[in-house]
């Protein structure tokens, strides 16, 4: 019996001793968040670039139209050509300008070919900073190859801070109503108790009225002429 119970025992031992010595020579890997990137007026252009491309696949939705490789959507132009035509779009002006017009004010020019479709990037859905506008530029001019000409000026980080993090749901829920002006959204099958109809009903103060919303009550149907009630009607 003894000589079993050490035989398990050393068995198990030896078991566990095993699984974790080889849980050990795994390597181990701490994964982190990557660091959240901040526009400067410092930051690199190959920084700004990388900054902007994260934003034209991520926060900007751009690839929803927009292509930047061989296989893409193609609602709007090519972006891998953007910053190479930009040039030429429009006589007189340079490509930067071309640029930054073409994202604040899509609908000031259009692409021939293309129709009037394209959101401003500095409101919804991208609702972008003018940092984060030239952040893109920036990649787009990378992207085709051109020179990144953008240049981040203080104003930008300033009005970037002043407009704060954008929480259009505060807004949303100012505009119908709440928390500012609360109203009662109760079920239709809810009705008000008052005291004076029910003046054991939980009545307090600060909620005069009360709202019944169990099942509604049941009862019985009329009975039929052989003396039977069948089923139940249910209804206030
Ligand atoms: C709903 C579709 C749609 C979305 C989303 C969209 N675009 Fe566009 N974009 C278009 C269309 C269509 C055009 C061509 C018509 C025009 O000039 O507005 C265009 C034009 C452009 C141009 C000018 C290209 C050229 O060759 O002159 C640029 C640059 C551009 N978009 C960048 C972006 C970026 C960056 C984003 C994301 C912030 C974006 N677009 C989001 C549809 C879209």
């Amino acid at each position: 019996m003894k000589a079993t119970f050490f035989k398990i025992f050393a068995f198990l031992l030896v078991t566990v001793s095993t699984y974790s010595y080889v849980g050990q020579l795994v390597p181990q890997f701490e994964e982190y968040p990557p660091a959240k990137k901040v526009i400067a007026v410092s930051t690199p252009p190959a920084e700004l670039a990388a900054i902007g491309e994260e934003l034209v696949r991520v926060k900007g939705g751009c690839l929803i139209c927009h292509k930047v490789t061989e296989t893409g959507n193609e609602r709007g132009p090519d972006l891998r050509k953007a910053a190479g035509q930009a040039a030429t779009r429009k006589p007189g002006m340079d490509a930067g300008a071309y640029l930054l017009e073409a994202l604040t004010q899509p609908e000031v020019f259009l692409v021939p070919g293309y129709p009037k479709m394209m959101p401003s990037a500095l409101k919804p859905p991208a609702n972008m900073n003018l940092a984060e506008v030239k952040a893109i530029i920036a990649y787009l001019q990378t992207l085709g190859g051109a020179e990144v000409t953008v240049k981040i000026v203080a104003d930008d980080i300033k009005a970037a801070k002043a407009a704060g993090p954008v929480h259009k749901g505060k807004e949303a829920m100012g505009a119908y109503g709440w928390p500012g002006r609360r109203r009662t959204i109760r079920p239709a099958s809810c009705r008000p108790i008052s005291a004076s109809r029910f003046p054991r009903a939980s009545v307090t103060k600060s909620s005069p009225t009360s709202w019944a919303c169990r099942a509604s009550p049941i009862r019985r149907p009329a009975p039929n002429r052989r003396g039977r009630t069948r089923g139940y009607v249910s209804g206030w």
